[in-house]
């Protein structure tokens, strides 16, 4: 059976920064509430016509660059994310177009926060099967554009940002090793966007009645990811055969410092075991894990062979945990140049639109 190695990583956040000063200028609160009641002190915001997928392919770009894998070698790209581009198509679809992975399937994932877990246990799966060798698994979102900037109790939460790794087979041991997902529906109406689905399509009324933006019951989220972050990861830790004491490395889901400081407890662990960038970027929801491997990946924190949980917890309310061995960059089979592969994909797009539309006129002039 093949192994599912980590082999690329890339993020990528909007330039524009939203301070807590920032927010004091639009709403009543603090930099001091919010940093005591959540730990975060910035978040990264898109400026007009960044979107999920623009973020989406920037961290894809990084990615299979750090992995020296064309984009044409991809089998699978799983875009998780809250935050679509459209209810359809797949977002993931806009990214297969803008890399010009020709041979890709593509879909998105919706499971919240916890999107990122599911969404590389699908991708794992799928190598460790043997169906599948190259996938891109990416965490994007574009939050600030579904919060209500009145609505003290969610605008100081939320970032935007996108996260991508690469995974491949291999037949050397190390790699994914488990998984644990978890839901309650019971829970769905804790944190969700309530309109534009099939529920409540938008109208005039679901418009001016703010259903279009996050709504949330802070206080009852809390509690369930208190609940749930250290059982999650004691349970993927003895799915694994490992202790707690072989993991190098806890990457939660970013969402709040204090959620973060009780796992720690309820595990017994120092903080310092956790990677924690949350103060600079807020909670970019299924992006965070992705962003928070990255930067540990890049400042040496993640070496060769380290032991690591990834654990999350959103809405639906879904939850689990992850356990993976770190693979670092492999040698390639080949150098990659990048620029070229940006060129291949943009001129391809352009050819495809042309020729859709060409066949459109002849067959349709056939027809008539
Ligand atoms: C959002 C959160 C920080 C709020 O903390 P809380 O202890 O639940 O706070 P409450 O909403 O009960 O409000 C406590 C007080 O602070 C005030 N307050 C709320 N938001 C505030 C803000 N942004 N600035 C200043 N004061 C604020 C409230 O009005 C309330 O004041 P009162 O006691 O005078 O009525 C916390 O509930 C939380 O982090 N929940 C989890 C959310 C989450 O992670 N969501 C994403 C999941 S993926």
């Amino acid at each position: 059976m093949p192994f599912a190695h980590i082999t690329g990583w890339g993020m990528a956040v909007p330039e524009r920064i939203l301070t807590n000063f920032d927010l004091e200028k639009i709403i009543d609160t603090n930099d001091q509430w919010i940093v005591e009641m959540t730990g975060i002190k910035e978040r990264h915001i898109a400026r007009e016509g960044q979107t999920t997928s623009s973020l989406a392919v920037e961290a894809a770009w990084k990615a299979l660059s750090v992995a020296k894998l064309k984009p044409t070698e991809i089998d699978l790209i799983i875009c998780s994310t809250s935050t679509p581009e459209y209810l359809f198509p797949a977002t993931a679809c806009l990214v297969q177009d803008r890399i010009g992975a020709t041979k890709a399937g593509a879909f998105d994932l919706l499971a919240a926060c916890t999107g990122f877990i599911y969404a590389l246990n699908m991708a794992a799966q799928a190598i460790k099967s043997g169906s599948l060798k190259n996938v891109l698994v990416i965490g994007a979102e574009t939050l600030s554009k579904f919060v209500d900037w009145t609505d003290r109790n969610t605008c100081i939460l939320f970032g935007d940002g996108a996260g991508a790794l690469i995974l491949q087979a291999s037949d050397v041991p190390g790699g994914v090793m488990s998984t644990v997902m978890h839901s309650d529906g019971s829970g769905a109406d804790l944190l969700t966007l309530p309109a534009g689905g099939s529920k409540n399509p938008a109208t005039e009324a679901t418009i001016r009645s703010g259903l279009h933006y996050i709504h949330m019951d802070g206080r009852e989220v809390f509690r369930f990811a208190t609940r749930v972050m250290a059982h999650a990861t004691r349970e993927v830790i003895a799915a694994s055969g490992i202790l707690m004491d072989d993991v190098k490395w806890i990457i939660p889901h970013q969402a709040n410092l204090r959620i973060i400081d009780a796992a720690a407890r309820g595990l017994k662990l120092p903080i310092e075991r956790f990677v924690v960038n949350l103060e600079r970027y807020g909670n970019t929801s299924t992006a965070s894990i992705p962003i928070a491997i990255c930067e540990a990946a890049q400042d040496g924190r993640l070496q060769k062979g380290d032991k690591f949980v990834l654990v999350g917890f959103g809405a639906g309310l879904t939850w689990g945990a992850m356990t993976a061995q770190w693979t670092g960059v492999m040698e390639p089979e080949h150098i990659i140049r990048p620029n070229y592969y940006r060129l291949f994909a943009r001129t391809r797009s352009l050819l495809r639109r042309l020729w859709l539309r060409i066949e459109g006129i002849i067959w349709g002039r056939n027809k008539a």
